[in-house]
């Protein structure tokens, strides 16, 4: 015998129970506790990456001599042909053999008999499963940057387009100063880029390979866990087989980055559904985001701007969740680490719906420009700028709050905005005033004049509308 082979005796089926770990029982496990410690109902969303790690697994097993490579062929067959079962819907998975491991596991050794029974040799469920959850997140991560990147790159063109659009900016809630809409669209994208790169610099640590770490202390066979890993495209294998099989601060850091994204677009699904609303008016939203109420004809709700509101709920939940679970977890595994998924599942789902949904729906709305230039026009917007005014002509700044004060009260007694009052009204309360103050008193005049790195003026919202883009589209490369 050329390669070192694991033992091929067949136990006798007769002295087990039929579970995979049953040699030590003495009777079947109780009915209920059966269904309660299963996990295969929601764990079974795992099996391709079950598969491609038991592949790598079994690889390396070949290259170390441990499995032989006729061992090896049958072994890539029969979990070739599982996962097209699984595909085609015909698998039949069963709550008796527990989880997702052994479910595939079970029908590998039916299949090809008494090899399938090899491929566990120098590993447990427990490196196994964090293995595969890593596989998995991985690249569910991919795919929600890939969505993020598609969210971003719409918000980021309709800023583009909208550089010149005038609306009030709000401290309050009460109009503040004229912005434009790009700018406010903008600083959604800030969120969003800090969002992308939290989600990446995550994925670092979920890209190390636990496989290895076997139960918990490493195994006594002569593994290559460099050469799993670089199988399965880990940066690098684990350091400490203890650590590796109980740690799930990589599910907890990516559930953190999805409550801060979430946290996120709950800012921005408010305001839409405050912008939607008839009393600001600033946007419509297309038909095909809303519906209708059943009782009232005339409505139109923003239902996806509010379900996205409401769904951060559930991610921050998740997030807790996941910190409660590891609390206080004495090393290494424990069963508590299988209720890591459906928090984690729920979460990358639920990601993965509301980006789609914004990034199809932010490059829809339609913004309602006279509407906002007006709102911006009625608020006062322009108070500041003309106390500014004042203190470039020599006027302390606190006086010429004063001054812009009495203004404002006059406007509001007359119904009247700074720029709609004539010279003479204005120079009774500072008689610095000259014609000139109308340049300052537009919303024009007030946004253009903020015109440095990170100011709202149109030509600084058009040049960081396109430095935004190029971070962007420098990911595909
Ligand atoms: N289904 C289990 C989980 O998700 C797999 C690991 C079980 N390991 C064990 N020793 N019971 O955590």
């Amino acid at each position: 015998m050329t390669q070192q082979s694991a033992p091929t005796t067949e136990t006798n089926p007769a002295t087990t129970t039929e579970k995979p770990w049953g040699g030590r029982f003495s009777e079947p496990t109780d009915a209920f506790v059966e269904g309660f410690t299963a996990s295969v109902t929601f764990d079974k969303r795992l099996y391709h990456h079950d598969i491609q790690g038991s592949i790598a697994h079994a690889t390396m097993l070949t290259k170390v001599g441990v499995l032989t490579e006729a061992e090896l062929k049958d072994i890539l067959t029969g979990l070739e042909a599982i996962r097209q079962e699984i595909e085609s819907g015909s698998f039949q998975w069963s709550v008796k053999l527990e989880d997702v491991h052994m479910n595939i596991e079970a029908a590998l050794t039916e299949r090809i008999g008494i090899t399938g029974k090899k491929l566990h040799t120098g590993r447990s469920r427990n490196d196994q499963v964090a293995t595969d959850v890593r596989l998995y997140l991985r690249d569910e991560m991919d795919v929600i940057a890939t969505e993020l990147s598609r969210l971003q790159t719409g918000l980021i063109n309709l800023a583009a387009a909208e550089a010149n659009t005038i609306m009030p900016g709000f401290t309050h809630l009460q109009t503040a100063q004229p912005v434009t809409f790009g700018h406010h669209l903008l600083a959604w994208n800030e969120m969003l880029q800090r969002d992308y790169e939290r989600l990446i610099d995550t994925r670092k640590r979920v890209n190390i390979l636990p496989l290895g770490a076997a139960a918990l202390a490493g195994t006594t066979y002569p593994i290559d866990r460099n050469l799993t890993a670089e199988l399965l495209g880990f940066d690098r294998a684990s350091e400490n087989s203890l650590d590796s099989v109980s740690d799930r601060d990589f599910a907890i850091e990516f559930c953190s980055f999805a409550a801060l994204l979430l946290m996120h677009m709950s800012r921005m699904s408010e305001e839409l559904v405050l912008w939607t609303s008839s009393q600001f008016d600033f946007i419509n939203l297309p038909d095909r985001f809303c519906t209708g109420s059943s009782i009232m004809p005339q409505k139109k709700n923003p239902d996806v701007p509010e379900l996205v509101r409401g769904k951060s709920g559930r991610v921050y939940g998740h997030l807790m969740s996941l910190l409660t679970l590891m609390k206080s977890q004495p090393l290494a595994y424990n069963k508590d680490n299988q209720e890591d998924k459906e928090p984690l599942f729920d979460t990358i789902d639920t990601v993965k719906g509301c980006l789609r949904a914004f990034a199809d729906m932010i490059p829809a709305i339609e913004p309602r420009r006279d509407v906002m230039h007006e709102a911006a026009r009625r608020g006062f917007a322009t108070a500041t700028d003309l106390a500014d005014y004042l203190v470039r002509k020599g006027v302390a700044f606190r006086d010429a709050h004063e001054v812009v004060g009495k203004s404002v009260a006059f406007g509001v007694a007359e119904n009247r905005d700074l720029a709609e009052m004539t010279l003479e009204e204005l120079q009774k309360f500072s008689d610095i005033i000259t014609a000139d103050v109308f340049d300052v008193l537009t919303l024009e005049g007030s946004v253009a004049a903020r015109d440095h790195l990170g100011g709202t003026a149109p030509a600084q919202v058009s040049a960081a509308a396109k430095r935004a883009l190029t971070l962007v589209k420098q990911r595909e490369e």
